[in-house]
């Protein structure tokens, strides 16, 4: 019988940055705080990211930005994300991330929403090549630690900018940029396409993270052998499941599929979690951050509909705890369902 040849997994490096394996968990909002982060991190993820942060909300000192940014330094090395259109409160935004001790400073480009696109901002600084790297050059003078820049490949299909927009941040002092394999106008629809991503690693010599529909631990294999990238980001894979971390690295390293993790890990997990949210939040927040991780991690577990009408209803984060646990023998029992996710 043949053996199958395990090998080391490479990791890569941001500027500075030395980084343990490929793998970095993409900025979502609602999604990447300090709880997830830190899961993530154990679990394998090499990098983790903040939800996109508003400039002007950092520099105004809004302690719900502020709050966005923080770390106890269990998720390091982390990168906090902001957006904004104005390159000199960019770079005052840069700077305070990297007071507050931020591993390194990214900038959306790749933004979709139109909430931030009508500001100048976000998928709005494809088009605008020139503001676009003014902003860079602002944020590049203040910083010692790293930077990079996440975006989509264009605003449309037909109009691909990401290699001319990398090539300008290389320029720049950018040291990696992350590709969301699809242009502004498709959202979610059309599957992302690796083939940019590999035509984007050709064309710069910084790092590239590719970024778009790794959903299960084969797809983050599929997308370095296709593309070369040297970073694979995982979004919403990792969401209800954040062993992704540790089963693509399985896979990295030895090209099998491990399995999921038995049902008493990923509960144990769970746990771990919510309780983790329970101590980052004041408990209305706490409540709503936990319930939405809880019915992501039970999506997919068919018997579990029982529990989520009763996690629907829980008026507290100890209230979860107590569903969970009571129902452990239950919910231990069920697999998930392989690479589930949900559009946004
Ligand atoms: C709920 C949600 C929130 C997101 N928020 C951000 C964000 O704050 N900044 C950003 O650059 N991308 C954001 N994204 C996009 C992801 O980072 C990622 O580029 C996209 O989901 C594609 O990767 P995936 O197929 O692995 O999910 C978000 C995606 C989701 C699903």
């Amino acid at each position: 019988m043949m053996t199958q040849k395990r090998c080391r997994v490479v990791g890569f490096r941001i500027g500075s940055l030395e980084l343990e394996n490929p793998l970095v968990l993409a900025p979502m909002a609602g999604f990447t705080d300090l709880p997830f982060r830190r899961i993530c991190r154990r679990l394998g993820a090499a990098l983790t990211y903040t939800e996109m942060v508003s400039a002007q909300g950092l520099v105004l000192g809004n302690p719900m930005s502020r709050r966005l940014i923080l770390s106890d330094g269990s998720d390091r090395p982390f990168a906090v994300q902001i957006f904004g259109s104005d390159p000199d409160v960019m770079a005052q935004a840069a700077r305070i991330c990297q007071e507050e001790g931020a591993d390194l400073v990214d900038i959306n480009m790749g933004c979709p929403v139109p909430k931030v696109v009508k500001r100048g901002a976000g998928a709005a600084l494809l088009e605008r090549p020139l503001v676009a790297g003014r902003i860079l050059e602002a944020v590049r003078r203040v910083l010692r630690i790293p930077l990079t820049i996440k975006v989509r490949s264009g605003w449309t299909a037909e109009q691909v900018v990401a290699p001319e927009i990398a090539r300008m941040a290389q320029e720049c002092g950018v040291d990696a940029i992350a590709l969301h394999a699809r242009p502004r106008s498709q959202g979610y629809t059309h599957c992302a396409q690796w083939a940019l991503i590999r035509q984007l690693r050709e064309s710069v010599s910084i790092p590239v993270i590719g970024n778009g529909d790794v959903l299960s631990p084969a797809d983050a294999l599929t997308l370095r052998d296709a593309t070369g990238c040297q970073g694979i980001m995982i979004g919403r894979g990792a969401r209800g499941g954040p062993w992704i971390f540790s089963r693509a690295l399985a896979m990295l390293e030895g090209g099998r599929l491990s399995p999921e993790p038995a049902g008493s890990e990923v509960w144990r997990i769970v746990e771990t979690h919510l309780e983790s949210i329970r101590d980052h939040y004041a408990p209305d927040r706490a409540l709503h951050v936990a319930k939405a991780h809880l019915l992501r991690y039970l999506r997919g577990r068919p018997a579990s509909a029982r529990v989520r009408e009763s996690a629907v209803r829980a008026s507290s984060v100890a209230a979860l705890r107590a569903i969970v646990r009571d129902h452990l023998t239950l919910l231990a029992s069920e697999p998930g369902e392989e690479g589930v996710s949900s559009q946004q």
